[in-house]
């Protein structure tokens, strides 16, 4: 049988897109930018997104391309006879571990969508927003529902096929969440007392910097929102042919990417404010804090409905192209059918969403790292460790085993000036500022 293909060159664009904005956009990215002064992070943030994540984003889904083949099988093709693909694995790997988590947080969000059609929390209930998160997350087997749920969702699209599914998925959706979000913004920036969110967005604290966790922090973010690291936009780019130019597409990408981060930081930051909420409340400030905006605007909820959907959409656009990492390579080391394939990763991944549910519950205490509990520990290891390493080892793949005309031609960038560019930052720059980052997050810078 012949390798799936993308029908279009829109609907590969719209597909990264989609894997690239989701949850890290809305959920991840307020907190993260919450926890670490707001214009300071935001800046440093947008630094390495156009330093470092756009050109590897490149540079991972060149790979892909010139292989036409999952993670391992790339690497393997590329690079035969040689431990490269053990870099793959780790694609593997992290997929695994993103998922993981990612449909937890999913599955709340789906939870969320649900009690906003009842009506339930269009007013507040009594114990408040908090406590009602609180109650639910910690509940044995009430979010393994909606979790469950979200994994099934994820399965039926990525069975459904490359076009079929994942392509014309994401023509709907991209777009609908474009507009909601843009809509909520202004909603948002009308609230009394908004322009001090806007300022804490926009205007950094300089201080911020001295701070050793924000450079590890940005890094990890601009990897996890660009879906960067783990084969993922490899695995896409796998689907696309030669004819298409990949370096406008990819920059087209990077931008959108952050355009969302920051349309949702002024969904957010501005109402965070207006309603006196600590905006760095952690990982539950998307769930708590907003439904307590939701509540106190006209209309608030629908707005909350509309919200939360959007949430949805995007956390699903995005999963599957996780989903679909381990499934294209066991479907070709195994043999096994699309929907073989992806029904048993997509239930592996629903077992670790049990571990980290529980971690919300029974095993609140389990603390992996630090202080950090099951969740916020698999997503350090994976944003901030996995990801970045893996980007570093695309980037050393691409700059040093590769010879200068075969990055340039597996880029599209041959007789290009943008391509010397582009091949400084992918052979010194990027490897360079990711060791930098990690020995400075080590405490040894
Ligand atoms: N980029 C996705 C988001 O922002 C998450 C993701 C990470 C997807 C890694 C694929 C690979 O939600």
């Amino acid at each position: 049988m012949s390798r799936e293909k993308w029908g279009t060159k829109l609907g590969f664009m719209l597909a990264a897109m989609g894997s690239a904005v989701g949850l890290g956009n809305i959920w991840r990215f307020s907190f993260v930018a919450g926890n670490n002064g707001g214009g300071a992070f935001l800046l440093l943030y947008l630094l390495f997104v156009i330093l470092i994540a756009v050109p590897l984003l490149l540079t991972e889904v060149s790979i892909g391309r010139r292989a036409q083949s999952d993670v391992v099988g790339s690497y393997k093709k590329l690079a035969p006879g040689t431990p490269w693909f053990l870099s793959g694995f780790f694609g593997v790997f992290s997929a695994f571990l993103i998922l993981g988590f990612y449909c937890v947080v999913a599955g709340w969000s789906i939870y969320y969508f649900w009690n906003y059609l009842t009506g339930y929390f269009s007013t507040q209930p009594e114990a408040g927003y908090g406590a009602a998160f609180g109650e639910f997350t910690s509940h044995s087997w009430q979010p393994l529902f909606w979790v469950a749920l979200f994994m099934t969702l994820t399965i039926i699209i990525v069975v459904s096929g490359v076009k079929k599914g994942i392509e014309s998925a994401n023509k709907i959706f991209m777009p609908l969440l474009a507009i909601i979000l843009i809509i909520l913004a202004f909603y948002s920036l009308s609230f009394e007392g908004a322009s001090e969110g806007v300022r804490f967005l926009f205007s950094p604290d300089w201080s911020a910097f001295s701070d050793p966790g924000i450079y590890i922090a940005a890094l990890g973010q601009a990897f996890f929102s660009l879906s960067l690291g783990m084969g993922a936009m490899l695995t896409y780019g796998s689907y696309l042919s030669n004819d298409h130019k990949l370096p406008g597409a990819t920059i087209g990408i990077g931008l959108m990417d952050s355009f969302f981060a920051i349309i949702s930081g002024i969904v957010i930051f501005p109402a965070v404010f207006a309603f006196g909420i600590d905006p760095a409340s952690g990982p539950p400030l998307v769930f708590i804090t907003l439904p307590t905006i939701f509540e106190q605007i006209p209309f608030g909820g629908i707005v909350g409905l509309v919200f939360f959907f959007a949430l949805v959409l995007a956390a699903l656009s995005s999963s599957i192209s996780i989903l679909e990492v381990p499934t294209a390579y066991f479907m070709r080391i195994f043999n096994w059918s699309r929907r073989f394939s992806s029904i048993l990763t997509g239930a592996i991944m629903f077992v670790l969403g049990i571990i980290v549910s529980l971690g919300f519950g029974i095993w609140a205490g389990v603390t992996p790292i630090g202080e950090n509990n099951i969740l916020d520990s698999m997503d350090y290891i994976a944003s901030n460790v996995l990801l970045p390493l893996g980007g570093l080892s695309m980037a050393l793949f691409v700059g040093w085993y590769f010879t200068k005309e075969q990055a340039l031609d597996a880029t599209d960038f041959t007789g290009s000036r943008v391509g010397n560019v582009w091949y400084v930052i992918i052979k010194f720059v990027a490897p360079i500022s990711i060791l930098l980052i990690f020995l400075n997050a080590l405490g040894i810078l």
